[in-house]
């Protein structure tokens, strides 16, 4: 035995002491910085020089938590990034519900665990509530399994999973149990849409990225029709994976769902739909008919810190056969549950054992608004991107670079005067001088082979002068850089 023994008591006597306190104090500075999160900017200025704090040495002996505490809400005030907040537009981050915030603070606060029944009887059967709530709001067949995982990028991996194990089997062998050593390679088919995560994906279950076969008319990614027909016709009775973009990331465009559902239903495909944040067009008469025919999928993504509007991390999966999902994720030893136990495993479905309890965000946010509720914030980030887009058009120095069918905006500044490439290079300066200025987060991409802005509004925060002054705000850090380079 230790000389020194772990002196619980002073744990519990803090917790004792200090919860109420710790509790209520932390409510008022979080509630307050909760509420104020409108008022902030998307990034301090020079968020590092704040955070030089974050190069000390291990304490020898602690400052306890309420020290700590304060320390971590002070260091996050000044120098976080106000993600949650109603001017982050970069890549897709959605925001916050109040319901879906709240609850996720109460998983948080019971440490809940979802590997399995025993852990979470509450977690584990509001996953299974919320999942068939989130199959009866976007229109997923019943009969999909779903399971909860940390994002898109992790839905993929199961869709992936579960189509590999697929395509091993109608090939005769069990791929989760064999590997793909001396195994030909899956094919993979899609449009240039298709996203980097299930690229990544890809690199990690061993089929590579260069497996992919993307049928682009040109850099924009749009499918290409006849040579998508043609990769199909090439399989030639082969097993492929054909990945279907329900809503890519520079304008928000769909690969043409139905359709391609349908020509790859004509060959031995699995048909795995990424629909990240565009399975949201579902809620919305609008545009529902972007994702029509997406429950003849196998296998579905879908995000939810990003349109459903819980809290960063939360993703869902679906697949079209359960027992694909257990042969693929199979998790067993003799101190685990067993494959037959009628008490649910979500761990054993999918790639995380320990899992935090995110249904309870999501089933909170599905209760307290409903259907009716979320359809209302989709239309209303849909107004936002046609709103920013009236903005766009209405400007001189501000160009439109496609369509917006949904809740992206490419758009480029353009003072107008100067060739493509000097355009390009102006654009992605500015993308630099947005950052450093602070008052919105947003990024450059690439529509075609042309350097744009996308802002992506999926916040229920976003207010109509939030996108106006965007619009504004370009324009002026867009002339000073201008004005900088004529003068040096
Ligand atoms: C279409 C699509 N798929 C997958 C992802 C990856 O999502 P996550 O970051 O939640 O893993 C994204 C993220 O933007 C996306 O837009």
């Amino acid at each position: 035995m230790t000389d020194r023994p772990f002196p619980q008591h002073a744990f519990t006597d803090e917790l004792r002491r200090e919860a109420g306190r710790l509790v209520s104090d932390l409510a008022e500075s979080l509630g307050k910085a909760i509420s104020e999160v409108d008022a902030r900017p998307a990034m301090p200025v020079d968020p590092d020089a704040v955070l030089s704090a974050l190069r000390e040495p291990l304490p020898e002996t602690g400052e306890g938590a309420r020290a700590a505490l304060e320390r971590l809400l002070d260091l996050q005030a000044r120098a976080g990034a106000n993600t949650a907040g109603p001017r982050c537009f970069h890549f897709v981050i959605g925001g916050s519900t109040p319901a879906g915030q709240g609850a996720d603070l109460i998983a948080s606060a019971f440490d809940v665990v979802t590997y399995t029944w025993v852990l979470s009887p509450v977690g584990v059967r509001m996953e299974l509530q919320a999942l068939d709530w989130l199959k009866q709001l976007l229109g997923i067949p019943a009969s999909m399994t779903g399971v909860m995982v940390t994002g898109a990028t992790m839905a993929n991996f199961v869709g992936l999973a579960a189509a590999r194990q697929w395509w091993g089997e109608q090939l005769g062998f069990d791929v989760s149990a064999e590997g793909l050593s001396g195994k030909p390679q899956m094919p993979v088919i899609s449009s240039g849409f298709i996203h980097a995560s299930t690229l990544k994906v890809l690199a990690m279950q061993g089929i590579g990225r260069n497996a992919v076969q993307r049928c682009a008319v040109d850099a924009t990614g749009q499918l290409d029709r006849k040579l998508f027909a043609e990769r199909l016709r090439q399989l030639d009775g082969q097993p492929a994976l054909v990945v279907v973009n329900a809503g890519e990331v520079n304008a928000g465009y769909f690969d043409p769902v139905a359709e391609m559902i349908e020509m790859a239903r004509q060959h031995r495909c699995w048909v795995h739909l990424d629909g990240a944040f565009g399975l949201f067009a579902a809620l919305s008469d609008r545009t529902k008919h972007l994702v029509a025919g997406l429950e003849g999928a196998d296998s579905i993504t879908v995000d939810g810190h990003k349109w459903l509007n819980v809290p960063y991390d939360s993703g869902y999966a679906f697949v079209r056969d359960h027992g694909l999902l257990a042969r693929a994720f199979r998790y067993s030893a003799d101190y685990l549950p067993t494959e037959d136990d009628p008490r649910p495993t979500p761990g054993a479905i999918g790639p995380e054992s320990s899992r935090r309890g995110r249904s309870f965000a999501v089933w909170a946010t599905l209760k307290a608004y409903g259907r009716d509720g979320h359809r209302r914030i989709v239309e209303h980030c849909l107004d936002l991107a046609q709103h920013f887009a009236a903005q766009v058009d209405a400007h001189p120095a501000l160009e439109r670079m496609a369509d917006v069918p949904l809740n992206i905006v490419a758009f480029r500044f353009n003072p107008g005067g100067l060739e493509e490439a000097a355009l390009d290079a102006l654009n992605r300066q500015l993308g630099e001088r947005m950052i450093e200025d602070g008052q919105f987060l947003l990024g450059t991409s690439k529509w075609g082979e042309r350097t744009i802005f996308r802002p992506a509004f999926s916040n229920w925060r976003t207010r109509f002068e939030d996108v106006e002054a965007l619009a504004v705000r370009i324009v002026e850090c867009g002339n000073a850089l201008r004005n900088e380079s004529a003068v040096s």
